[in-house]
């Protein structure tokens, strides 16, 4: 009984200690990421109409309609989506950075070109374009 509780808290430590080298290693390589956009991620074009809307649309606007915005955030117009730009939550959210509620809620972040593109859009002073 003692030598399989001794088995047994020696492998819940192992997966603490590696799953906390997980974590923090997958911390630097966030900001790694946002220092080195990746190659091949072309920023040129992400307007609000061709890329920022689209992309609310096929992530986040089931959560943040006008008619039923969660933490009242709405994402289905351009002044919800400004605004929320202008508060810093909208990257904030969407880059998982602490301080933020991390989004979408599904823990899968959306991917680091997508996040360049509207770090970018967001820089501009996020332009009705
Ligand atoms: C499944 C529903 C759902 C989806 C999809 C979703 N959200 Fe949210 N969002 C929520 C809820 C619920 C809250 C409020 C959470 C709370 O208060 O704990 C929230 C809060 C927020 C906030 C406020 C964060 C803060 O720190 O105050 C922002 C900004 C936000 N969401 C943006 C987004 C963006 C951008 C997307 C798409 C990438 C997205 N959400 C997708 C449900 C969702």
């Amino acid at each position: 009984m003692l030598i399989s509780m001794k088995k047994t808290f020696g492998f819940l430590t192992a997966i603490f200690v590696f799953s906390s080298c997980y974590l923090f290693s997958s911390c630097y390589y966030d900001v790694e990421k946002q220092l080195y956009p990746p190659s091949g991620c072309d920023t040129t074009n992400a307007t609000y109409a061709s890329y920022i809307a689209p992309l609310m649309q096929n992530n986040c606007t089931a959560c943040h309609s006008t008619a039923a915005p969660s933490a009242n955030i709405i994402l289905d117009t351009y002044n919800g989506v400004k605004s929320a730009a202008t508060s810093g939550k909208l990257y904030g959210s969407m880059s998982h950075a602490s301080g933020f509620i991390a989004m979408p809620p599904s823990g899968t972040k959306l991917n680091s070109c997508d996040l360049t593109k509207v770090n970018k859009w967001i820089t501009a002073g996020s332009p009705n374009n």
